[in-house]
């Protein structure tokens, strides 16, 4: 496991990072001793850590495969992807389409570090260091442009993303910006914290426990539905309509059995740019 040693430029081992605590709580191995401390300080108010976490992530590897084995999408543009970890999205298009390109933003350099590992120079993949708030710096960048084909419908994923974003940056029109550059046809793969279903109370421990690190915001189903607004959502599961839904149930074989609580933490939608 890499001490402060091994920390890449740019990155400050002595503060805890989104990134590297996602790592953590996933299992990973590309984080620090302060990162570590947080996550376990974290479980102690907020027990069912690692459940959110794997139903968020279970969400994102699904969705990532339905675009490519359903509905043939072949480039992919995943914001906010976090530390290089198992069962990528690259992994996961990449096992269906081998040709299936893929760019990786994320904010925090160590990503970008251990990306370059990671991909070994694939000509299918790249990893760009960007911020969701400028969309100029994402959508312009020469490799964005140069793996992907704006002209032809691409998966946009924000998971687990934009409760790190203020309402100061506008998240609605952030996304609005992003889905603008893309074609008809393009998707939307987006999920949220939410207090949807919480207590006030355990609400308020979430967000004590949480809000701790910085900025941190749990938002209302309303408001996450409001981000796919104008999108067609695919429908979660078989037999339901189209809805956002709680994170472990989408694609799930037995919704019910999916229907935990760390889930219930999180609001999941995939939906397709008419
Ligand atoms: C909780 S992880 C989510 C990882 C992955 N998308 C998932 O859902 O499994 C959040 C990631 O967003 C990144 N991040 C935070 N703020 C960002 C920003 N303004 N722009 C781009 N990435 C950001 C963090 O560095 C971290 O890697």
């Amino acid at each position: 496991m890499p001490g402060p040693d091994a920390a890449p430029p740019g990155v400050d081992p002595t503060k805890p990072a989104a990134a590297r605590v996602y790592d953590y709580i996933l299992g990973g191995s590309q984080n620090f001793e302060v990162d570590r401390l947080t996550v376990e300080k974290t479980r102690q108010g907020l027990p069912e850590l690692e459940d959110i976490a794997w139903s968020n992530r279970g969400f994102h590897q699904r969705a990532a495969r339905w675009l490519v084995a359903e509905a043939g999408i072949r480039q992919f543009l995943d914001i906010g992807s976090g530390l290089p970890t198992q069962r990528n999205t690259h992994e996961v298009v990449q096992e269906v389409n081998p040709d299936a390109q893929v760019v990786y933003v994320d904010i925090d350099p160590m990503v970008k570090a251990h990306a370059a590992d990671l991909l070994h120079g694939s000509p299918h993949t790249t990893f760009i260091t960007g911020d969701v708030r400028e969309p100029d710096g994402i959508l312009k960048n020469v490799q964005t442009r140069a793996l992907l084909d704006f002209d032809q419908p691409i998966g946009l994923f924000m998971t687990g993303l934009l409760m790190l974003v203020d309402d100061d940056f506008d998240p609605r029109g952030l996304v609005t910006r992003y889905l603008d550059a893309l074609v008809p046809g393009s998707y939307l793969a987006l999920s949220h914290p939410t207090d949807d279903k919480q207590s006030p109370e355990v609400a308020n421990r979430f967000r004590g426990v949480l809000g701790k690190g910085g900025n941190f915001n749990l938002r209302s189903r309303a408001y996450i539905e409001n981000l796919f607004d104008g999108l067609e959502l695919v429908p979660p599961y078989s037999g339901a309509d189209p809805h956002i839904t709680f994170a472990g149930l989408w694609g799930a074989e037995d919704p019910t059995e999916a229907d935990s609580d760390g889930s219930r933490w999180m609001l999941a939608g995939l939906a397709r740019k008419p």
